[in-house]
């Protein structure tokens, strides 16, 4: 079994987490993870204090395992995030602060209520503003990953915040999707791995069956980097463009950002409406470029253990063969 310190530090089994993606995570999803030894995190994100108070507890129903709850540090609302402070889980985890936000205020908060902290950065300066303001653990994200992304690829920044929050630890994100990501995320200084997509195509997943399909099919070529998304849901971003499927509704305001802008209610509206239907063409689809390795939609559960299991082989089994004695 593959454990790092970081899995004493959150208390789980395996290094392996779940991002807790909004409306894209529910109780089942977050209480496999956890159940399964890995981490799971609900998105708390426009969540009203009695939904996550519910939600919470419907986790707990499940698992007596840890798990996180998520925010969105630019658009918290204070109602809710008290509420979770309340609720005492084991992790608190944050995203994407404004510049002028004071993350010592928010980190504080959950180390008083006893959770550990958890940080989300695409680039060297948001993790080490996180570092020295307490979080106990850095997720370091790239570019190749679905929803809002920086601009860097996993692969130079992940060694970078390795190198530069030490001896915080880090966890990768960003186009993990198997067990060959975990050892490569092990040999960038990483010790652990946080997934996004992979999780999209699950059988507890909230998503549409239609929309697990589209991440099944997807080669992995067809997402896009834009802003059209939080055009349409009229969200300003802290440093973030979106990565989705490259779908109709893309394709549609692609270039012509200024014209969504002018359309936006009657195309928000449309956008909300493909989703509920499983419309893959007209719908929003956040996913990364790791779609191109998913080919099926296992318990999530199953995942974690698959995932484990993979990373340890090639590790004993595969790696090794490549060490050879000096002659
Ligand atoms: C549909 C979707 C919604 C997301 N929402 C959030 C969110 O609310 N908070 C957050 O911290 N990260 C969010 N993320 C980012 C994930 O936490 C994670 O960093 C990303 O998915 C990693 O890349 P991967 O998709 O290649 O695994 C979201 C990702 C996706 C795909």
């Amino acid at each position: 079994m593959i454990r790092t310190p970081v899995c004493d530090l959150l208390d789980i089994e395996h290094p392996i987490a779940l991002g807790g993606m909004g409306s894209a995570t529910n109780a089942a999803l977050v209480a496999a993870v956890s159940r399964a030894g890995g981490l799971g995190a609900l998105g708390c994100h426009y969540l009203t204090p009695q939904q996550i108070s519910e939600r919470t507890a419907a986790i707990r129903q499940e698992t007596n395992k840890p798990f996180g709850l998520n925010f969105l540090t630019f658009d918290t609302r204070e109602d809710s995030f008290a509420e979770a402070l309340e609720l005492r889980p084991s992790v608190m985890q944050f995203a994407w602060a404004r510049p002028d936000q004071d993350l010592r205020a928010y980190f504080s908060r959950a180390h008083d209520a006893g959770c550990r902290v958890t940080y989300m950065a695409g680039a060297v300066p948001e993790a080490v503003r996180a570092a020295k303001a307490g979080a106990d653990v850095i997720i370091a994200q790239g570019s190749e990953g679905g929803g809002h992304v920086g601009w860097m690829g996993s692969l130079p920044l992940i060694p970078m915040i390795v190198d530069a929050v030490g001896p915080v630890p880090v966890l990768a994100a960003g186009g993990f999707a198997d067990g060959r990501g975990l050892i490569a995320a092990l040999s960038l200084g990483a010790q652990g791995i946080l997934l996004g997509t992979r999780f999209l195509a699950t059988v507890e997943s909230p998503l549409h069956p239609n929309f697990k399909q589209a991440i099944v099919d997807s080669d992995g070529h067809d997402t896009q980097l834009s802003e059209i998304p939080d055009i349409a849901a009229g969200l300003v971003w802290p440093g973030a463009m979106t990565r989705s499927r490259r779908n109709r509704f893309v394709e549609r305001w692609s270039g012509r950002e200024w014209a969504l802008r002018q359309n936006r209610v009657e195309a928000l509206a449309r956008l909300r409406a493909a989703r509920e239907s499983g419309d893959v063409d007209e719908g929003p689809l956040s996913m990364g470029q790791d779609a191109g390795l998913i080919h099926d939609i296992p318990r999530a559960g199953d995942l974690v253990t698959r995932i484990a299991r993979e990373a340890e082989q090639i590790l004993t089994q595969k790696l090794t063969q490549f060490v050879s004695k000096p002659n």
